[in-house]
């Protein structure tokens, strides 16, 4: 039993399988899009809303760049090794499919069911975010204001002290839930469901947009710099910015899910490395901007009142106009809605790969006929993201999301180490630089990372892991193709 478990699916078998039959998805991707993923993915709620709790949290201030040096270094450790496997395995599921061939089974279906958490609960707080900044949005354009039981969940509620007889009730019960964000989830559940190619193209734009607001922040952060707002440059010390660094890993999640469309390359050889280090680089130069900007255009203790809109705050600190609030909101919610796209995409893909495996039931791995999408498990991960949006708190979905990511990230880094020692001959269209220093340097960043979240998000993620090993017990095991299969 214990030889089944650790058995590994041979690199050629995935290959050839996924060229196989009718679960065939479109190969219409090129390196642009990849790369557009990749971004759409990473700068969302991490920079917009996180990095005002990030400077504050360990009091990093503006050593808050510091943070996000370290952190990309992490990521980008990371990267590379992700660059190298999914060039290796050019097939859709990310971490799970390369775990599958470097792991072994049980490993590869605990790192599927951790990625839910990376993917789908990392959707679940972006969701939440988008619901808030939307709604400063019509409020800062049209004076409008969804009411507030619509656009938050009861726990949130009742810790900012809300007044619960004031929303309505049903058979006694008080209705607050999160209909904005479950509203987003819909609708961008509807828009994959009907191709991967629109969804791309509508995924660039957004991304474009992104990155010119961002560009914009800049200009004005840079207009209103004060050198005083730097002094002391950390006050927290080193320990600030290990909190800082911990914190906003939110912001750099994503640009793995560019490995999950890899099946959807022309020429996945030479798009997943572009698209997955040219989005990193671009987001990380853009976030270091970003942080000098707003720390040096007010002081960062400021940020306490307005902590989960502080590039707003820093606006509103120089007195500048209403109308840069309305364009920071406005790019606030197009960034969150490209992250959501794309890890709403990357979710299903991994369910996908998971069911054609045998590991998940097999309507999962059906396409559908005319958009040749994975639509089942689109679907389900629709509901499952809008459901659990309209009823969580975001700071619980985020630090999990955290862990859940770093973990994968881990196990990637340990793949990479694996795999060149089994299968040193086989060609790898792209190698992580540095021998085995690279793949060592990841894992050890990541566990330093992951060392700085808290118990409480380390017991949910303990849980998490033990119910998905009940179900490969009770499902996986019994069903897996694996007996039947080409394995090495
Ligand atoms: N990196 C993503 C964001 O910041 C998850 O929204």
């Amino acid at each position: 039993m214990m030889e089944r478990l650790f058995k590994t699916k041979s690199i050629d078998s995935i290959i050839s399988e996924s060229e196989m039959g009718n679960n065939k998805l479109a190969r219409v991707l090129g390196p642009f899009d990849v790369t557009m993923i990749g971004i759409g993915a990473v700068i969302g709620a991490g920079i917009f809303a996180m990095v005002g709790e990030a400077a504050v949290k360990g009091g990093a201030g503006p050593s808050l760049i510091i943070s996000f040096i370290i952190t990309a270094i992490a990521c980008g450790f990371a990267a590379l090794c992700y660059a190298e496997l999914s060039s290796m395995v050019p097939i859709s599921g990310s971490a799970y499919v390369y775990s599958y061939a470097t792991l072994g089974e049980l490993v590869a279906w605990i790192i599927g069911w951790d990625l839910i958490i990376e993917y789908a609960i990392g959707n679940v707080a972006v969701a939440i975010s988008w619901s808030g900044y939307f709604n400063d949005l019509l409020n800062s354009v049209f004076g409008l204001n969804i009411p507030i039981w619509l656009r938050t969940d009861y726990r949130t509620f009742v810790q900012k002290g809300l007044d619960l007889a004031s929303v309505p009730h049903i058979f006694g019960i008080p209705i607050v839930f999160n209909l904005l964000a479950m509203f987003v989830v819909a609708f961008l559940t509807w828009i994959l469901v009907r191709g991967i190619k629109e969804s791309a193209s509508f995924n660039s734009f957004m991304v474009l947009l992104k990155i010119a607001i961002l560009l914009l922040f800049i200009g004005i952060g840079f207009y209103y710099f004060n050198a005083d707002n730097w002094k002391p440059f950390a006050p927290g010390g080193w320990k600030g910015i290990h909190i800082g660094a911990a914190t906003i890993f939110f912001a750099y999640i994503g640009f793995d899910a560019v490995s999950t469309v890899a099946e959807e390359t022309g020429n996945p050889k030479r798009d997943m490395p572009i698209g997955i280090i040219g989005s990193l680089v671009i987001c990380t130069i853009l976030y270091i901007l970003v942080t000098m900007a707003l720390t040096g255009m007010m002081p960062y203790e400021n940020l306490k009142d307005k902590i989960s809109e502080p590039l707003v705050a820093g606006l509103q600190y120089n007195g500048v106009g209403k109308w840069a609030v309305a364009i920071i909101s406005f790019g606030a919610v197009v960034s969150t809605t490209a992250v959501l796209l794309v890890f709403q995409m990357g979710q299903p893909r991994i369910f996908f790969s998971m069911s054609r495996d045998g590991l998940l039931p097999k309507s999962f791995s059906k396409v559908h006929e005319k958009y040749k999408t994975p639509h089942i498990t689109t679907i389900w991960t629709g509901i499952f993201v809008g459901l659990l949006a309209a009823v969580s708190n975001i700071d619980e979905m985020a630090n999990l999301c955290n862990i859940g990511t770093l973990f994968a990230f881990i196990l990637v880094c340990v793949g990479v180490i694996l795999l060149r020692i089994k299968d040193p001959k086989r060609n790898r269209p792209f190698k992580a630089p540095g021998g085995f220093i690279t793949p060592i340097l990841g894992a050890a960043f990541c566990l330093y990372l992951v060392m700085g979240l808290d118990k409480v998000t380390w017991i949910r993620f303990v849980v998490w892991l033990a119910i998905g090993i009940m179900i490969y017990v009770f499902y996986g095991y019994k069903n897996s193709n694996l007996e039947n299969r080409n394995i090495s």
